[in-house]
């Protein structure tokens, strides 16, 4: 890119990934429109549809092709007609790892409006740094014996010092340019000895670089409780891969729900595009039915102009939600209809 022409892949994917990305394209282009900026956008079809037709997830070829894009638009993948993990794996994970999207980005904010499940949940405003390229997900396992009465299963977890260290530095970086200043680190270092010691003694060495950073330990089984008896205080979480996408999904649960939950996969050395994307699958229960709620994938998109260091267009896109859902009555609107009214706000 010159700075004010961006290269962007989109892959809609499955279910309700492609009723999500047009409308976040919408805003997006609404946006950019007023920032000076243009996307040229390039569309992959992967997914459930191509791996019918062609048996392919994602080809080697093809993934070059995206790697040269300055950002990645991703709807969801999956779809109960495919064997699971197949997309999930063969596709996301694909992406994620290839990618070297070590930073999973995902923050959570509860709007005044839109309410929480929870009664009285105080001003809660977190982002989770979760690590995004090790730990159980690397598929370091196996099996032997399948569908015996001795099956073995082993799905190895992997934590690198090289790792650890560059997502503890990165989630230190963001708490040090939010206004909290505050690092909690989740894990289980009381009974996962290894890798919990590895991130505690990572944390404790980056710390020094960054003084001014409170920091604080959860074990993940506590950090459950807190989430929902005290949100409020957390700042920005650091944790491993596993433990993030469980706790990201209480913390969406709790802050107006998946619709509204957006993430990036980030490459923070940027030698690959980064990849946002709504936290939510695709949702095959209401798929082409106009019901799925776009917010979660246009704030992706806020996500994405703000990594492309256009921090004022991605304001505008989340100033755009935020007067939305302050005005959300309850009555049903298609996927379009909201889409069409943050676009026009935006
Ligand atoms: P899901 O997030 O697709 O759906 C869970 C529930 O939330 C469903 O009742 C769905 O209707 C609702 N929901 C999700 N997004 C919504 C939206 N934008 N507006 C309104 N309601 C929404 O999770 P589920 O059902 O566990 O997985 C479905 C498929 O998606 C599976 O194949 C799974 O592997 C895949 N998946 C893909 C992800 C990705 O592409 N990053 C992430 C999570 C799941
Ligand atoms: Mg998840």
């Amino acid at each position: 890119s010159d700075n004010k022409n961006f290269t962007l892949a989109v892959v809609p994917g499955d279910g309700i990934g492609p009723e999500v990305t047009t409308e976040a394209l919408k805003v997006l282009d609404a946006v950019a429109a007023q920032h000076g900026v243009t996307f040229e956008r390039t569309e992959y079809d992967l997914g459930a549809k191509r791996w019918h037709a062609t048996g392919e997830t994602l080809p080697d070829a093809e993934l070059e092709e995206i790697r040269k894009h300055d950002a990645i638009l991703l709807g969801a993948v999956g779809d109960p007609t495919v064997p699971s993990g197949v997309l999930e794996r063969g596709l996301l994970l694909k992406l994620r790892f290839t990618l070297d999207h070590y930073v999973n980005l995902r923050p959570s904010k509860i709007y005044p409006s839109v309410g929480s499940p929870l009664a009285n949940p105080g001003e809660v405003d977190f982002v989770v740094v979760r690590e995004g390229t090790e730990g159980p997900y690397v598929g370091n396992g196996g099996a032997l014996r399948v569908g015996t009465p001795a099956e073995i299963a082993t799905e190895v977890s992997v934590n690198t010092a090289y790792g650890v260290e560059r997502v503890v530095r990165d989630a230190f970086a963001r708490a040090q340019a939010r206004p909290r200043k505050k690092l909690t680190l989740v894990h289980k270092n009381n009974v996962l000895v290894h890798a919990g010691h590895l991130w505690t003694r990572t944390v404790e060495k980056v710390k020094a670089d960054f003084p001014e950073i409170a920091v604080d330990y959860l074990h993940v089984d506590a950090a459950t409780i807190f989430l929902v008896t005290d949100p409020a205080r957390f700042d920005v979480i650091v944790t491993d891969n596993l433990f993030g996408d469980i706790i990201t999904d209480l913390a969406a649960a709790i802050s107006g729900g998946i619709g509204l939950a957006a993430s990036g996969n980030i490459n923070p050395d940027r030698t690959a595009p980064s990849m946002f994307e709504p936290v939510h699958g695709s949702a095959p229960d209401i798929a082409g039915q106009q019901k799925a709620d776009p917010t979660a994938a246009i704030l992706s998109a806020a996500l994405l102009l703000e990594h492309l260091g256009l921090p004022a267009a991605a304001r505008a896109i989340e100033d755009a939600v935020t007067a939305d859902i302050e005005e959300r009555t309850g009555s049903v609107r298609t996927t379009a209809e909201i889409g069409d009214a943050i676009a026009k706000r935006a």
